[in-house]
């Protein structure tokens, strides 16, 4: 049997990486991770843990408790559910403080070593699509496939809007612009494995495209090559 792919997916917040990852994973039969999520699972972990007594994150206290800090996925229907010390935090990943928090914390060296090791072991039987933001250039430079996806900051807007709204969190467009704003900044800038498109990555703006249509410019690149 040959063996299956090894897929990377990076690109701006909010252009949909993971839920079309998710789909093109259930299609080839493959594992999805959502890497994003466990950048917030230790945004979570510090948030809740590692607080100073002014109740900013203390830096120094989060990498002490590296040792205490469990992370493990457990696989329903092709994608991988992260679990902190075996409670599934799902959902708390998604609350707007973590997502204020997390592009701090993933700039962070010691935080981005501490998963390195992780994302490629998940990658390293073949078989995944993995999305994120450094994939292509860092976490499995050595992928079959690699696509960069962005759109423009309107759209992504009133994607991040909807996806909110759909988790029940109350919000408005305008912080919402912001904290993707932010976050561009942030990923795009830090010095450790920032947000850059492969070399060898092809780049796809879905910015008037569908989750669909997406799917189906990835799947025929795949096909034909
Ligand atoms: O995909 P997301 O919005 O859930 O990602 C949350 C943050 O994690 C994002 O702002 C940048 C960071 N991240 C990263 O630095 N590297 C990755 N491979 C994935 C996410």
């Amino acid at each position: 049997m040959t063996r299956k792919p090894v897929i990377a997916i990076d690109g701006y917040s909010s252009t949909g990486k993971s839920s079309i990852s998710k789909e093109i994973a259930k299609r080839l039969d493959l594992i999805h991770l959502d890497t994003g999520a466990l950048y917030r699972g230790i945004t979570y972990f510090a948030l809740s843990k590692c607080r100073s007594k002014t109740m900013s994150i203390d830096l120094e206290l989060l990498y002490s408790a590296f040792d205490t800090i469990q992370l493990d996925f457990k696989e329903i229907d092709n994608e991988l559910e992260l679990y902190l010390n075996n409670k599934s935090i799902a959902m708390e990943i998604r609350s707007p403080e973590v997502s204020d928090q997390v592009s701090f914390i993933a700039k962070q060296a010691p935080v981005r070593e501490f998963l390195l090791e992780t994302q490629r072991q998940i990658a390293s039987k073949g078989g995944v699509i993995m999305d994120g933001r450094d994939i292509g250039t860092t976490v499995l430079p050595d992928a079959n496939y690699k696509f960069f996806l962005t759109a423009s900051i309107e759209e992504r807007t009133k994607r991040r809007y909807m996806e909110l709204l759909s988790f029940g969190q109350k919000t408005d467009s305008d912080s919402v612009r912001q904290n993707l704003q932010q976050r561009d900044k942030m990923d795009s800038e830090r010095d450790v494995s920032p947000l850059r498109q492969a070399p060898d990555a092809i780049l796809i703006d879905n910015s008037s495209l569908t989750k669909e249509e997406t799917i189906g410019l990835i799947l025929k690149h795949i096909e034909d090559n």
